[in-house]
């Protein structure tokens, strides 16, 4: 298992696992990305798609409002098992809601500790980026993000309103000095 950039080596599996993203009533802001993927897209042109997330961490093709982030995958077997973006720092909301670090793995290979192990990765390659404290934020009632946040050594500093969500957000701190 490992963590690997976006790559058209795995074109097959992360098509599988969007279409189960996109077929599960997830409220994350995380499936909504998945949703707004276009399967008959990605099937035509799946290279431009991997060029193109592999250019954020460029600073390219962001978002309004977003920093330059890294996209890995996770794979095991060969397969895309799931996701997690590494942003290169802050931004006012960050800071508040989103954090440094999100993840998110695809429904049919939930609970087997794959979500642990993304973290667990996701925070070396943060440090690889020079970052020495890591934010991570958790819907108040995503109960497994919480559980992995504090597996991987996250301390609560507080909790706060997210308009998004409608609910509050759990934010996390994480030494990796
Ligand atoms: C949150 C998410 C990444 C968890 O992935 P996962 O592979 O199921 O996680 P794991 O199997 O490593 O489980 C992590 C912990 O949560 C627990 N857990 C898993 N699913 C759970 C559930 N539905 N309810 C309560 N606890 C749960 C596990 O028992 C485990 O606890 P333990 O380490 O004490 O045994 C996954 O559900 C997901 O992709 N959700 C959508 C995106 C998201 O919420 N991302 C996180 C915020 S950025």
């Amino acid at each position: 298992m490992e963590l690997v950039q976006p790559s058209a080596g795995y074109k097959n599996s992360f098509i599988g696992a969007v279409k189960e993203f996109q077929g599960d009533a997830d409220y994350t802001h995380r499936n909504k990305w998945y949703r707004s993927l276009v399967i008959p897209e990605l099937e035509a042109d799946f290279d431009s798609f991997v060029e193109r997330e592999l250019s954020h961490s460029r600073g390219e093709n962001l978002r309004e409002g977003y920093v330059p982030y890294s996209t890995f995958w996770l794979v095991d077997g060969g397969e895309f098992v799931g996701q997690t973006n590494v942003r290169h720092r802050l931004n006012d909301h960050l800071m508040q809601i989103g954090g440094h670090i999100g993840y998110d793995i695809r429904p049919s290979e939930r609970g087997k500790g794959y979500g642990n192990k993304i973290l667990e990765l996701a925070l070396q390659k943060a440090r690889e980026l020079g970052i020495k404290r890591v934010t991570v934020t958790s819907d108040i009632r995503n109960v497994a993000s919480r559980k992995i946040i504090e597996k991987n050594g996250g301390i609560l500093e507080n909790q706060i309103f997210n308009p998004e969500m409608g609910h509050d957000a759990l934010r996390f701190w994480i030494d990796i000095s």
